[in-house]
């Protein structure tokens, strides 16, 4: 949430920022703004709510400098109005401030510097800062930030320009993450290696309660949560990236181009992991040998949001495969209920984006009490990758929009490997074990069958976009589905999208089902089709649309012909595996629908990437 970009070099700052910022756009998108130090170390400032593009109309061409900062807002404190955009500053216009994160003692602080006579001029937890780097009377720089870090509490990644000290840029991290690139005379800074990776793939990683001096030269790292500044020892490194892969090329959105790339994610996070001969996967970066995944008596799996749902997927193939309880719970909920933390329970953090301040506070609590956890994490390097005991990298490839559709499915296959191994090494037969892998091997092709519908699914999804409300329903490994169907269709197309058991309709929600009430119903071809069938009639009966996401095959008798019916038959797989094939059209439908409506379905309104504030 909220991205962070620097630039200090041989070029004009202002142009290289406002690129830079509208690659971080997906991370928040209320407001952005700049502070760039000119010649002589004038300081000056744009900012504006709205988008990166409004911002650029406002940067006037006499924006010089070689030195700046910049900042695209996802409001936390106070609304997204020009006044609350980033950077801060200090009263004299000496020191400027953008921040990612909260400072949890904000309002005291805000309260003593008000109280000294400071007039603040935003809702923000961020302007504090400016005001304790101006009024400290270290020497340095560095040691100014140092002075204000000191007075504060909470999350921050954060860059600093001080008119005094026009020759560098200082940055610092606490849970948010802060990135220095390194260029030719040149330096860039960023809190996502999106803005970087045009500019150099050669970058290092600060840690929590480490910050950076960048000059154009280089950048030097210390410490800053101990008494006194302590010099550290940080090389950079080149990272593995393709920059194309954060290009949208000719494709009209990233969610688009995202789900369009499953069949080659899906390929990528198989690759090399099943083992044919002996039924199995292949999980060295688990870092648990056969004997220890023996010991294992439960899994329970942590994520937030879609990464819950697809954690319930993930729960429901383990139980199936392995014989071993699992379950997944949301990790925003887990550490508030004091969690018994078992020895032998495998604990398993699912997160594309690997920062989300609420799975990785799970993760800590649980490592905190003696739990091992492992990580099913995309981005390499990030915080809950790191934190984690071991793992399984997901290598969908950056993910930008913020419905998240290549990164699941990816998830999705890794619970696969991890069930297949935790399986097979308890009574999951060879001859299973290689029933599955032949299924998952199937699987990029299916889902690109699945993708090649597209005009008919977007046809479908003209239909559901007109309607205010919607269920989405399934049984046993299809509610997890119908779950992550809604969150995907309210998430970009503001519809009230509502997920139910099949079997809990007539307890209660049948009550609402009308004409105007579409259902998106899951009916795979498994032990509970005539059930769920019959639960069909019961709202064909009330007048109530029906989509059914179903395998061919399926008997559907005469709810063919009834009115507002469509039926999307995916391909058959293995039953354990059918949950990610049925979820495929679900995306495309929430996909058309949004672009039906007009929509922005790569930047949802009020949400951002990547949820880093708890
Ligand atoms: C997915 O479409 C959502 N944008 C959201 O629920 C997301 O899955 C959740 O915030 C978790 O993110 P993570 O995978 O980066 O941890």
């Amino acid at each position: 949430m909220c991205g962070i970009v620097g630039y200090i070099g041989t070029q004009q700052a202002a142009p290289l920022l406002l690129e830079g910022l509208g690659r971080l756009e997906h991370r928040g998108y209320d407001s952005a703004g700049m502070a760039v130090l000119g010649t002589g170390g004038a300081l000056r400032v744009a900012k504006r709510s709205g988008r990166v593009r409004d911002l650029a109309e406002e940067v006037p061409a006499r924006f010089g400098g070689k030195v700046g900062i910049g900042h695209t807002r996802w409001a936390t404190h106070g609304p997204a109005t020009d006044h609350n955009a980033h950077p801060h500053t200090d009263g004299a216009g000496r020191v400027a401030v953008v921040h990612n994160g909260i400072l949890d003692n904000a309002s005291s602080l805000r309260a003593m510097l008000t109280d000294d006579g400071v007039e603040l001029t935003s809702d923000t937890d961020t302007e504090v800062l400016a005001h304790l780097v101006a009024r400290s009377g270290a020497e340095t720089l560095e040691g100014r930030v140092a002075d204000a870090l000191s007075a504060v509490e909470g999350t921050y990644g954060l860059a600093v320009v001080h008119a005094d000290f026009p020759d560098r840029i200082v940055v610092a991290r606490n849970g948010s993450p802060l990135i220095v690139g390194v260029g030719d005379k040149e330096m860039h800074v960023a809190s996502d290696l999106a803005a970087l990776v045009r500019y150099t793939t050669t970058v290092a990683y600060l840690d929590d309660g480490e910050m950076a001096t960048v000059t154009a030269q280089g950048f030097t790292t210390y410490r800053h949560d101990t008494a006194q500044l302590h010099r550290t020892h940080r090389d950079a490194a080149r990272v593995d990236v393709d920059p194309a892969a954060y290009e949208i090329g000719e494709h009209e959105s990233f969610m688009h181009a995202e789900m369009l790339e499953q069949p080659r994610a899906a390929e990528r996070v198989l690759r090399g992991r099943l083992d044919e001969r002996f039924g199995t996967s292949h999980l060295g970066g688990l870092n648990l040998d056969a004997r220890e995944l023996r010991a294992i008596r439960r899994v329970k799996i942590l994520g937030c949001g879609s990464a819950y749902y697809v954690g319930q997927m993930g729960a429901s193939m383990i139980e199936e495969l392995a014989r071993i309880p699992a379950d997944a719970e949301a990790a925003s909920e887990f550490r508030y209920r004091d969690p018994v933390i078992e020895p032998d329970t495998l604990y398993v953090a699912v997160s594309q984006s690997g920062e989300t301040i609420d799975t990785l506070l799970a993760v800590q609590e649980i490592r905190r009490k003696g739990g091992r956890v492992v990580g099913l994490v995309n981005v390499v390097g990030s915080a809950i990758a790191r934190e984690c005991d071991g793992g399984i990298y997901l290598h969908a490839g950056p993910e930008v929009a913020v419905a998240s559709t290549k990164a699941l499915t990816t998830m999705f296959l890794a619970f696969s490997l991890l069930a297949l191994q935790l399986g097979r090494v308890r009574d999951l037969s060879i001859a299973d074990g290689k029933r599955l892998i032949a299924g998952l091997q199937q699987l990029p092709e299916q889902i690109q069958s699945v993708l090649d519908r597209d005009d008919e699914l977007a046809e479908v999804a003209k239909r559901l976009a007109v309607s205010d409300s919607l269920f989405f329903i399934g049984r046993v490994r299809g509610f997890p589905v119908a779950r992550e169907g809604a969150q995907k269709f309210k998430e970009i197309t503001y519809r009230h999208a509502e997920a139910y058991q099949t079997s809990e309709l007539k307890h209660g929600p049948l009550a609402l089902i009308s004409e105007d009430v579409p259902t998106v119903a899951l009916v795979p071809d498994d032990e509970l089709v005539e059930r769920n069938v019959a639960a069909l009639h019961e709202i064909a009966a009330r007048r109530g649309p029906l989509v059914v996401v179903t395998h061919e095959g399926v008997d559907l008798g005469d709810l063919s012909a009834a009115p507002g019916m469509h039926r999307i038959d995916v391909p058959r797989n293995e039953r354990e595996i059918d949950p990610i094939l049925l979820t495929i059209p679900l995306q495309v439908l929430a996909y058309h629908a949004a672009k039906h409506l007009g929509l922005d379905a790569d930047k949802p309104r009020n949400l951002a990437k990547s949820v880093t504030v708890e």
